[in-house]
């Protein structure tokens, strides 16, 4: 096996990964199994090109262990999953559809033990088309039955988020007059900036598309940082919408920001940023608080039967969660993500299974590994 494949699969604390190549493409496909401590596990599909399969491994583990991280905080029982749909370049019509209709057919053989939604370059349409094969998936359109765009409810997750923020550090949640600066300006980052420009914050809007930034920013009235500068933008809040792994050892001298909060997943390059942060007396929200919405929105409407009042509530209650978050931190003299991985750790420990001393290594690494075309996989299919 290829070396730095074998490195990522050993080094994860996860319960399985499973890697298949597609028979229709040139893709790859990863299930990452983080932690079932909570229930059968759930997370997004992310569909790009990776420089190699061990990059694509590597990010589905980092993610689905954000995974697990997020139901626990929202007291969700589902466990940590991710998938992550490697391909050489972003597949359209009917070359999509059987990639998807391939991929529900692997989902239908795990049985449950992991379910997609949708995420970067994945759609609501795109799981309506993964459910004609299993019902492993979640945000399907309103049309066909499914919650839809979570969109709206990570949004409104993040601005508790911010508010949050500007509690600890102002001593008021009041936005009127704060500066927050949203990188990204996609179906997250343009709601929340609409949402903050509502309560009368003072946004500055960045994206590496220019023109995007530009169309938006003309609707609100706000205005347009560049991209390659939104960093070290003034500000009282950062709120990274766009990619992970912003912040690290490079970027957090360079923050011109008193606190950051957002929803783009796994913002930290390392763990060994968020110290840095404290360091450097600016205030982070943990990621996977912070960006909740998504997962409260698709569990809560379509598992738990929760009405669109009670969804509210607890996208309000995110605000609540950090506030504990940013208290125990600070009476503990540890970071915000070091208080953070506490409540998780407790929440996983309350259901009674997890045991994050020494965890359950992946064991079933390597399911499917077969060439396009050939004659049949490990999974028993023809
Ligand atoms: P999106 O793909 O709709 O928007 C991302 C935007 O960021 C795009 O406009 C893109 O041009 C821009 N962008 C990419 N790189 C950039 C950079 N370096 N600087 C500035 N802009 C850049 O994605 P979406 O759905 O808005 O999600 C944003 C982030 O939040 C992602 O990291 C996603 O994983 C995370 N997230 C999204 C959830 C959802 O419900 N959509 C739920 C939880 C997390």
């Amino acid at each position: 096996m290829d070396d730095e494949l074998e490195q990522v699969l050993d080094e994860w604390d996860g319960e399985l990964t499973v890697v298949h190549r597609a028979r229709s493409s040139e893709a790859w496909m990863v299930v990452a199994v983080h932690s079932t401590a909570l229930g059968p596990t759930a997370g997004g599909c992310r569909m790009m090109a990776y420089p190699s399969l061990a990059q694509a491994v590597l990010d589905a583990h980092r993610l689905s262990s954000a995974m697990t991280a997020k139901f626990a905080v929202c007291d969700l029982p589902l466990g940590g999953g991710k998938s992550v749909l490697a391909v050489p370049r972003i597949p359209t019509g009917s070359e999509r559809v059987r990639l998807l209709h391939e991929f529900g057919d692997l989902l239908a053989t795990l049985g449950g033990l992991y379910s997609s939604a949708p995420d970067m370059n994945t759609s609501a349409t795109d799981m309506d088309v993964i459910a004609e094969v299993t019902d492993h998936v979640f945000c399907r359109s309103p049309e066909r039955g499914g919650s839809g765009n979570t969109a709206p409810a990570t949004a409104a997750g993040v601005l508790n988020g911010v508010r949050a923020t500007l509690e600890s550090l102002h001593g008021s949640a009041d936005l009127a007059g704060r500066r927050v600066a949203v990188q990204g300006a996609g179906a997250v980052g343009s709601i929340l900036a609409a949402r903050l420009r509502e309560e009368g914050a003072d946004v500055a809007l960045a994206d590496v598309d220019e023109r995007r930034a530009r169309n938006l920013a003309d609707v609100l009235g706000v205005r347009v940082v560049p991209a390659d500068d939104v960093l070290e933008y003034p500000c009282d809040v950062l709120a990274p919408c766009a990619v992970g792994g912003v912040l690290s050892a490079e970027t957090v001298p360079r923050l011109g920001c008193a606190g950051v909060a957002g929803a783009a997943n796994n913002q930290l390059a390392d763990p060994a940023v968020a110290d840095r942060l404290d360091e450097a007396g600016i205030l982070w929200a943990p990621d996977f608080v912070v960006s909740c919405g998504g997962v409260l929105h698709g569990v809560g409407l379509e598992v738990l039967g929760w009405t669109t009042d009670e969804l509210e509530g607890r996208l309000r209650g995110i605000e609540d969660t950090l506030k504990g978050i940013f208290a125990r931190a600070k009476a503990d003299g540890v970071s915000t993500l070091a208080a953070a991985e506490a409540t998780v750790r407790e929440r996983l420990a309350r259901a009674g299974r997890a045991d994050r001393e020494a965890p359950r290594r992946a064991r079933v690494d390597v399911v499917a590994a077969e060439h396009p075309g050939g004659d049949g996989d490990s999974l028993g299919r023809p």
